[in-house]
């Protein structure tokens, strides 16, 4: 039920003057700067040599300190969810060790889905404390770039579609590595949203959008946060390296945004010597190509000055005091993993699980609705820890969704069949598409289980291969010939769940169709199997809400639909590959430009600008309950606006909503999409309870960039205000005058 709400503009005139100039509140005071003269005292005392010698790394994963001053060098650890197990010192082969394996941390869309910073920050907590157990100085965490495209191949990594609630999410995780005793390292930046020619791409991207869009999680984590590191990507941004950008990395990290910290380069992802040393670049990881030798010869020349060097150590220095080393002897000794972490993981994963439909009350699957249930499919085994490069945890345990429903549902018979193949790392080395036919001997058992049965359980979705660092998927659509088992389950039996285990959007028109229920329990960590396990049998209700938009075709996404990715066919690429193996053209190959043309329209902005129906919206997520909203209040304060509602559990599931605000500004004078995230908040509602939710929204969550005086105003006009469960299920709105 909506209530329009029109507060008189009087009562609710916000006291907002026009910011027409570029204004940068002065950030709080980092814990970086506590140690400044300690500092100039440690750097008078060094030697050119030993100062050049911290630039570059030491290790793959660590970079020198200097020993005869007794300053330690600085460990870095992969991965945004989960410290990465050790590696030998000059390669990527693991060390095998018995005593570091990790907690496998949902991926980072499914913490995302949580919409939760207390859950952000539980997150971050967990991971520094695994951290320090392995002597660990900063995590190379958290993964922050915005999900412009389905079939990025880290978008699984990446936390959301849209900045909002990837900035408040940034700020927490960071608080909890931080606050924990570890340094986060916030990448990639920036710009990094594909992962096809990374290494080569150049971005094309207009200051409005670059400020509204890409770089909020990391303005928000560096000014909130008070993040120390920072990753420089490995693509071009207008033209320059992330590893040598001036924009980048001096004009916006350090001088608009006050950051102390510092940045390291991605692993190989250094260009040049002087250009990196002058345009911002602290550490090269993680050899010595550019900022070793070759740098300590540019000071020598009298090309790089000594005291861009300081500047450099001073960064250094800053994050080494303020995070207490751990004695290698010290490291390694207690097992990773702790029961305490494997808690997180649990919490996290059983918030993140989002009900996308459930007719027919297919779900829950109380004690004894059904006798025979059929676990179906190859993800219903599979552990989803490894995989992903930099992002692969040697996890210490995950229970796989068989595993979980096998131990929480009680008093059913459960049978399990394959269905369907696995995609693996050879059939990727192989170049075999994962988009082949169903594999019929695997669909007839499975059908076969499926009659037999009273419900059948379809676990479905992509896996750590399919979704990966390195390449972009060339498809949407569900691997292994997943839409045809899935029609002729559906022709077995009409009782069909099927549960998504991916991290980025699939093609659902088929299994919509087919399916009354429908979940997506992501690559969920450690906990996963149990946590989806105890969402299927409503032990809790599911409260996820989508972080990005389910498209209802790949092409509707805005960057398909303006034909400005893919850059390179598959079959220009598989022409370059052949080639680049025969090294005939690798030079003259130019790198791709990525243009950014849809702006700010990104995700569920350009679905609603262009009015193109989606699958699922983006914040879609429902419950075993109901929620009734009431009561919208619109009060002006001096930070900005408060909102208040009432919100009620109007079912029999006690559960967790996720209150949704958005603003859109129908009169303004610049391009606007229809509606923004501006804030959230989860709130827990036992069955009939009521609740008043209180959300402020800060007066900088009003800005836009004006590209005219390059710098952030506050427009005058009405701003509408949309309050809801999704952000097509708008329940309240009303108005106020900024
Ligand atoms: C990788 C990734 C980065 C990772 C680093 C170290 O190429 O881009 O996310 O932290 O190298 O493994």
């Amino acid at each position: 039920m909506k209530k329009q709400i029109l507060c008189a503009t009087t009562a609710c005139a916000l006291s907002l003057l026009v910011a027409c100039a570029p204004q940068t509140e002065q950030p709080k005071e980092s814990q970086l700067l506590k140690y400044e003269d300690k500092i100039t005292e440690i750097i008078s005392q060094m030697t050119l040599e030993e100062k050049v010698n911290m630039l570059h790394g030491k290790n793959m994963f660590s970079s020198a300190g200097v020993e005869r001053l007794g300053i330690p060098d600085i460990e870095y650890a992969d991965g945004p969810f989960g410290i990465r197990e050790e590696m030998e010192p000059h390669s990527w082969n693991s060390l095998g060790l018995a005593n570091d394996s990790a907690t496998f941390f949902p991926t980072g869309s499914a913490l995302a889905a949580t919409w939760s910073e207390e859950m952000a920050y539980e997150y971050g907590k967990g991971m520094a404390k695994e951290a320090r157990l392995r002597g660990k100085d900063m995590i190379l965490g958290p993964a922050i770039n915005i999900q412009r495209i389905p079939t990025g191949g880290r978008t699984y990594e990446y936390l959301s579609e849209d900045p909002q609630l990837s900035a408040a999410l940034s700020v927490k995780y960071t608080q909890g590595v931080q606050d924990n005793g570890v340094a986060v390292c916030l990448k990639h930046y920036a710009l990094n949203n594909q992962e096809n020619d990374r290494g080569s791409i150049d971005v094309k991207v207009s200051e409005r959008a670059m400020h509204e869009l890409y770089l909020p999680p990391f303005e928000a984590a560096v000014r909130e946060a008070d993040a120390y590191g920072v990753m420089a990507a490995y693509n071009k941004v207008e033209g320059y390296w992330c590893s040598e950008n001036d924009l980048l990395l001096n004009k916006i990290l350090r001088d608009m945004w006050g950051f102390h910290g510092i940045v390291i380069s991605d692993w190989g992802g250094v260009h040049s010597t002087v250009g990196a040393a002058m345009n911002g670049l602290d550490v090269e990881m993680p050899g010595n190509q550019y900022m070793g030798e070759a740098l300590l010869d540019s000071v020598k020349a009298g090309v790089v000055p000594e005291s861009v060097i300081d500047s450099k150590v001073r960064n250094l220095l800053r994050v080494r005091l303020a995070i207490q080393p751990i004695p290698k002897e010290e490291a390694n000794k207690v097992m990773t993993a702790q029961p305490e972490q494997r808690d997180i993981a649990y919490r996290v994963a059983s918030k993140s699980i989002v009900l996308l439909k459930n007719e027919g009350e297919l779900l829950p699957i109380l004690p004894g609705k059904y006798k025979k249930i059929a676990v179906i499919g190859d993800n219903a085994i599979r552990e989803q820890a490894q995989g992903g490069v930099g992002a692969g945890v040697k996890a210490l345990n995950e229970i796989t969704p068989l595993e979980g429903i096998q131990s929480k549902l009680q008093g059913v018979e459960i049978k399990w069949a394959q269905g369907y193949r696995n995609f693996t790392r050879e059939d990727r080395y192989k170049r075999i598409s994962p988009y082949q036919e169903a594999d019929k001997k695997l669909m007839a058992e499975a059908v076969q289980l499926a009659k037999e049965s009273d419900l059948v359980i379809f676990i479905a979705g992509n896996n750590r291969e399919v979704e990966t660092e390195g390449s972009d998927r060339v498809s949407i659509t569900l691997p292994m010939g997943q839409d045809e088992l899935a029609k002729a389950l559906a022709e077995a039996n009409p009782n069909l769940v099927t549960v998504l285990v991916s991290g980025a959007p699939t093609d659902l028109r088929v299994v919509k169709e087919v399916s009354p229920a429908i979940l997506v329990s992501w690559f969920n960590g450690s906990e996963g199997g149990n946590a989806l396990a105890d969402v299927l049998s409503g032990t809790i209700s599911p409260s996820g809400k989508l972080p990005f938009t389910y498209p209802v075709k790949l092409e509707d996404n805005q960057a398909y639909s303006l034909n400005v990715y893919p850059q390179i066919t598959e079959e220009e690429r598989e022409d370059i590959f052949v080639n680049l193996v025969n090294r005939k053209d690798a030079r003259e190959r130019k790198s791709p430009t990525a243009e950014y043309s849809e702006g700010i329209f990104v995700g569920y902005r350009w679905f609603e600008n262009k009015q193109i129906p989606v699958a699922y919206p983006f914040g879609h997520g429902l419950s075993y309950t109901t929620f009734e909203y009431a009561d919208l209040q619109l009060t002006p304060v001096t930070e900005g606006f408060e909102v208040s509602l009432q919100i009620s559990n109007t079912g029999q599931f006690d559960a967790e909503e996720v209150v949704q605000l958005y603003i859109g500004r129908p009169d303004s004078k610049v391009e606007r999409p229809m509606k923004e995230l501006k804030a959230f908040q989860r709130v827990a509602l036992k069955a009939g309870e009521s609740k008043t939710v209180r959300i402020l929204v800060p007066k900088d969550r009003l800005r836009h960039w004006d590209e005219t005086t390059h710098g952030w105003a506050i427009e005058a006009g009405k701003a509408d205000v949309y309050v809801g469960s999704s952000s097509q299920d708008i329940r309240l709105n009303g108005s106020i005058e900024i």
